[in-house]
């Protein structure tokens, strides 16, 4: 299959503007205001399927954003690939903090990326891993290169929790019939270290309202007498870990999987360089759960951290205030079988327990999802093990991930296959973040893998 590599070549200028177009609609589920956009960055999608080779396309309606369906059915004998992927992205904020506007994207040289990368929101996380995907597929219905069936199934609220996809999966089993799920919206360790994502981490995400008097009041009239709300709630939150940063709420831990000495020490062969590390973050030390490595603090073992703040008066200069009212927002990253409703249940009893007398305490749960861990002697794995062989020279290294595709569970549950995590992202990629941007590099590469994958995952089948 070498003409995948000249087929790049001769088409890498097209391939970029396109993901260029893609990236400059500002398809942000978590606001409103952007609600047009998103619908349009879903009829482009349907457009780049179909010209991509797929015969059947469609946009499926829910009760939230569309879900893009598109596939290719050569042989109803052969193996189907589903591939997932998202076309929201994240709000963009701060704003100011970025190089370049979010949705006008630019190629810009890095350090890590001296051919470049794409700077834009969406780049990484999941446009452009997403279109890897379909230009793999424009390459494999020109080339007569396809060897099976393929589905596509993008979808529009990947960061606000996938909740409308969830129950269209639940509710198209047959349609969405697969031999493996394909998805590229995770990382690689470096460009010259491939890597397979084989685990992701659930997630519980609550808010919490602490409320004290009936009214902002005087700090100095007041002080001392009352208790103050953002005073308890730094108290609670404080309290939520032990001086070893152990999680202090009765039952956290009870499902937590504890891997085996063997399996943390074929874990610790991964390369890694803890100056590297704290380099890039500008950080003198690191800092977590005692007893565990840095990749170990953020892969197999469950989190919590508070993800914003706030009460009180934050504007310019000093008020005298104590506030009526402090809220905070506060994620649990889990792990396989820690079920996330039922750690939510324990969150919410254990902070409403903490609560002095004098203030309330809402617990408000958000969403959440389960871990996933994939085998790596599954047929898709090795499938995908010896694509990268095929176009890095070099075994890839299973890595379990920090993050959370909360869906990748579900579809093992009602669908009843496999998901392989192909992630051509790197961590300094700044998804999520200002300045986030996905290497030229990254993109062609992972454009050149995916057709192995098809070629190896059908081959196995004969
Ligand atoms: N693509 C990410 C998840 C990810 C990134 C996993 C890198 C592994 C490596 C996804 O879009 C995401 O951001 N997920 C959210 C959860 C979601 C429910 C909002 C997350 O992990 O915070
Ligand atoms: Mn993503
Ligand atoms: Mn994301």
């Amino acid at each position: 299959m070498q003409s995948i590599k000249s087929y790049i070549q001769d088409n890498k200028d097209r391939f970029l503007n396109e993901l260029i177009d893609l990236l400059k609609i500002p398809s942000i589920s978590a606001d409103s205001a952007y609600k047009g956009d998103v619908l349009k960055t879903a009829d482009a999608i349907k457009i780049s399927l179909e010209k991509a080779g797929c015969d059947h396309v469609e946009i499926c309606e829910t009760e939230g954003y569309p879900i893009v369906y598109g596939e290719k059915i050569i042989d109803k004998n052969l193996p189907t690939v589903l591939v997932y992927g998202h076309y929201d992205v994240q709000p963009p904020d701060p704003l100011d903090l970025w190089n370049s506007p979010p949705f006008e994207p630019v190629i810009q040289k890095t350090d890590l990326h001296p051919e470049g990368a794409i700077f834009a929101r969406g780049a990484c996380d999941d446009k452009g891993q997403m279109y890897m995907h379909v230009k793999a597929l424009e390459y494999m219905t020109s080339n007569n290169e396809l060897p099976c069936n393929v589905k596509f199934m993008i979808e529009g609220e990947e960061e606000v929790g996938s909740v409308n996809l969830a129950k269209f999966v639940a509710a198209n089993r047959e349609k969405l019939t697969n031999d493996v799920i394909l998805i590229s919206d995770t990382g690689m360790i470096a460009k010259d270290v491939p890597s397979i994502t084989t685990g992701l981490r659930g997630l519980s995400y609550v808010e919490v309202e602490v409320t004290g008097p009936n009214r902002d009041l005087h700090s100095g009239l007041y002080g001392g007498a009352v208790a103050n709300p953002i005073n308890v709630l730094t108290k609670m939150i404080a309290s939520l870990h032990d001086e070893n940063n152990h999680i202090t709420i009765p039952g956290f831990y009870d499902k937590v999987e504890n891997l085996s000495d063997a399996e943390r020490a074929e874990m610790a062969k991964a390369p890694f360089s803890l100056d590297a590390y704290k380099k890039s973050l500008d950080i003198n030390a690191v800092y977590g759960e005692e007893g565990y490595s840095t990749n170990e603090r953020n892969s197999i073992r469950p989190t919590l951290d508070v993800n914003g703040i706030w009460g009180g008066y934050t504007g310019e200069g000093a008020k005298t205030v104590i506030a009526s009212k402090a809220y905070a927002k506060i994620s649990m990253r889990l792990v396989p079988n820690q079920d996330w409703e039922e750690i939510t249940d324990l969150f919410k009893n254990h902070f409403e327990s903490i609560a002095p007398n004098g203030v309330t305490v809402k617990v408000i749960p958000h969403h959440g999802g389960q871990g996933y861990v994939t085998p790596i002697d599954s047929v898709g794995y090795r499938a995908a093990s010896k694509a990268y062989e095929a176009t890095f020279g070099k075994t890839p290294i299973p890595q379990r991930s920090g993050g959370s595709i909360p869906i990748v569970a579900l579809f093992e549950k009602e669908l009843k296959s496999k998901t392989i995590l192909m992630g051509f992202g790197l961590d300094s990629d700044a998804i999520h973040s200002p300045n986030e941007h996905f290497g030229v590099w990254n993109y062609l590469k992972g454009i050149e893998t995916i057709p192995w994958f098809y070629k190896y995952f059908t081959d196995s089948f004969k």
